[in-house]
């Protein structure tokens, strides 16, 4: 039966008192009503819903916590990608990020305004996003790689600041934020979880994490959890022209936005307020370890455009990180990805920067040596950031007089018992096994879905899979089923079936990023890059003698000897084999390379000014696939200058040149003929 239209009037009515409150409470911190004035208006929407079932929509502030425990997250594709940010960990850098900044800009032909800047607290949370449909809140995602991402929107529905629904909205929004749980509340949790017998979180980042990452909506809402917004990804139907007014915007419809959010004229000023920020962190109520900067102009940010995953338009300045003195108990020893034996110190658990530490890498053997630490030592341990606590060294004045013996590493492999060996030339300790090796090949797997980017085979599954022995190597992945996988104890049937999926998917990786995998010493991600690209083909890289590797950008002799010896080792070669079998890529994709034959063929091409669709990277992409060449500056060589809005100098030489000049959609038309 449809519900009374007396009815129907009331709820709405509810619902917008309800999201006022809890606008006043939740994102303003300034409360109109007292507690139960609130429980009231929610109570009375609650029975009418009841008693009109009909009337209950997706976002009633009554379905905040409404949802049953799931089995899994399901996995979202971001409308937009969620990018990361380059560091700047100190002044010199973040000027020098700014200089970068300027300079590409003029030599892009747009410059001459002073930039304006935005400052933003780094909230050290969990990154999320929020999509709205038509202005309702549909769903609510991780950053996951930053491509695709789990679902969390029942969990973060019970965010009280997150607007269900918002108005004059736009057709399709992605709002991007910071989750946390304040520092207060993180200490009270953890206090209660002490006392319950339940394991502590070690830091408020992990315990936002772990409160949206998990499968309850009810334990969700039982944490006082809370969020601060900072930008947007997706948008269709409106179009902020600077980054300070989608701050606004945000501000506007209701979302939490942090009130010290400045614009700033010139890099001097943004130095200043990076100080402010600093100052102020300890006053804090939630963590934050760094201030990201970012370029106002949203204009400017497209001409910039992004370089891997992080965005040339904006940075994080990093605090400096925290240390702390502890005693070092026992140094215990790992074998790493070639063999290393690897030394890492286990502590007497201290709290560093709000981070309780318990275990500290003491990087290699050599390191070890160098820094003197030994068993029973006071020493200094630094966190920075995400990066894995390391012994700083020891507090040497605190030894007095005490003996304490030199640590020498283990002459058995600890995990493979293989006894260790270390070459002449070399300053480690290695364990020779390193086919065999549980550990190595660990170490190897590991490295291998890290750099394919196989997120559902985590270090658990990977130790697990090697022990039942369904794979013995990176390339043994592939030949894994869906049914093997599934026989195991804990997989469903439909986990199975998304990893092997996931599995598949490596293959459609690109070639540098095979390369990366290889694990081969000396080549990480950026050498890989460089590799693929003047080699082309594994074939060729194969083929070819230390002194032609070491003409890719970025390989020294020494490094291209290593990488040569590296990839004719019997191992690789039968690993390469495999993987190639397997369906790996191989040689660049299409879409890498300059294409031949295209209609640009041999045709130069200058761009300048801002062209209304395509960033300058975009516009570069299209013209190398149809052929043509991007060049900087116009000469007699030139056979297009593209000029879009507020274009430099180069459209006056062209003119003067008498050089054919080309709009957006003359280059487009150009293109596709
Ligand atoms: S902007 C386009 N702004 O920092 C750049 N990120 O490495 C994308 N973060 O996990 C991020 N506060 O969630 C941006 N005011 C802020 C931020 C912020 C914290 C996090 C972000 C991501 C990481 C970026």
């Amino acid at each position: 039966m449809a519900a009374a239209p007396k009815a129907e009037k009331r709820v709405e009515r509810l619902r917008s008192r309800i999201a006022h409150h809890d606008h006043r409470y939740y994102v303003l911190d300034d409360p109109e009503v007292s507690d139960t004035e609130y429980d009231d208006l929610l109570r009375e929407l609650r029975e009418l819903e009841e008693s009109n079932p009909d009337l209950v929509t997706q976002d009633s502030p009554t379905q905040r916590v409404g949802g049953r425990p799931l089995d899994k997250f399901a996995r979202v594709e971001h409308a937009e990608a969620m990018l990361s940010l380059a560091n700047a960990r100190n002044e010199n850098e973040l000027r020098a990020w700014a200089e970068r900044v300027e300079r590409r800009l003029e030599r892009l032909d747009i410059s001459g305004r002073q930039i304006r800047y935005v400052t933003e607290p780094k909230v050290d949370g969990l990154a999320i996003s929020l999509t709205y449909e038509d202005g309702v809140f549909t769903r609510g995602a991780t950053r996951g790689d930053g491509r695709i991402g789990e679902d969390v929107t029942q969990n973060l529905r019970t965010i009280r600041a997150i607007p269900l629904s918002i108005e004059d909205a736009p057709e399709l929004l992605e709002v991007r934020g910071e989750v946390y749980l304040p520092i207060a509340d993180f200490a009270k949790l953890n206090e209660q979880r002490a006392a319950a017998g339940e394991p502590t979180f070690a830091n408020p980042r992990n315990s936002a994490a772990g409160s949206i990452r998990q499968l309850d909506p009810g334990l969700a809402a039982s944490r006082p959890l809370q969020i601060w917004t900072y930008g947007i990804g997706a948008h269709r139907g409106f179009e902020p022209s600077r980054h300070s007014e989608t701050i606004a915007w945000l501000r506007e419809r209701g979302f939490r936005v942090n009130p010290e959010i400045q614009v700033l004229k010139g890099i001097d000023e943004v130095a200043a307020r990076c100080r402010w920020w600093e100052d102020r962190r300890e006053q804090l109520d939630f963590e934050i370890d760094g201030v990201v900067v970012k370029v106002d102009d949203r204009g400017l940010q497209r001409e910039l455009g992004v370089a891997g995953r992080e965005p040339r338009w904006a940075v994080a300045w990093k605090f400096p990180p925290s240390t702390a003195t502890t005693e070092l108990k026992k140094i215990v020893w790992n074998v790493g990805r070639t063999g290393h034996l690897l030394p890492f110190a286990m502590l007497e658990p201290v709290h560093v920067s709000g981070v309780t530490v318990s275990t500290a890498t003491l990087h290699n053997e050599e390191d070890l040596e160098r820094k003197d630490v030994r068993e029973g030592d006071e020493v200094v341990v630094l966190r920075a950031g995400d990066v894995i606590p390391q012994v700083v060294s020891p507090v040497i004045q605190r030894r007095k007089g005490r003996r304490l013996r030199k640590p020498k590493p283990p002459e058995k492999c600890p995990l493979c018992g293989t006894p260790t060996v270390k070459p002449e030339d070399s300053v480690f300790t290695t364990c020779p096994n390193r086919t065999g090796c549980p550990g190595q090949q660990f170490q190897h797997v590991k490295h291998f879905r890290g750099a394919l980017e196989i997120e559902g085979l985590g270090e658990k599954n990977a130790m697990r899979f090697l022990k039942e022995g369904l794979i013995s190597d990176a390339a043994d992945i592939f030949a894994l089923t869906a049914e093997r996988v599934a026989a195991l104890e804990g997989f469903g049937e439909l986990s199975a079936r998304n990893l092997i999926e996931e599995i598949e998917g490596a293959k459609r990786k690109p070639f540098s990023r095979v390369l990366y995998a290889l694990g081969i010493p000396g080549v990480g991600y950026v050498n890989a890059e460089s590799l693929a690209e003047h080699f082309g083909t594994m074939e060729r890289l194969l083929a070819a003698q230390p002194e032609q590797i070491e003409e890719a950008e970025g390989i020294g002799p020494v490094l291209a000897e290593q990488i040569f010896e590296e990839l004719h080792e019997e191992r690789s070669e039968e690993l390469i084999g495999r993987l190639r079998d397997a369906g790996l890529r191989m040689e660049l994709d299409r879409s890498e390379r300059r294409v031949v034959g295209g209609p640009l063929e041999g045709k130069t091409l200058v761009l300048t000014g801002t062209l209304p669709d395509l960033s300058r990277e975009q516009a570069t992409k299209l013209i190398k696939r149809a052929g043509g060449k991007v060049v900087n500056s116009v000469s007699k060589k030139t056979d297009y200058v593209v000029a879009g809005d507020s274009p430099g100098s180069k459209l006056a030489k062209a003119e003067e040149m008498g050089t054919e000049v080309l709009n957006e959609e003359g280059l487009r038309k150009l293109v596709s003929q």
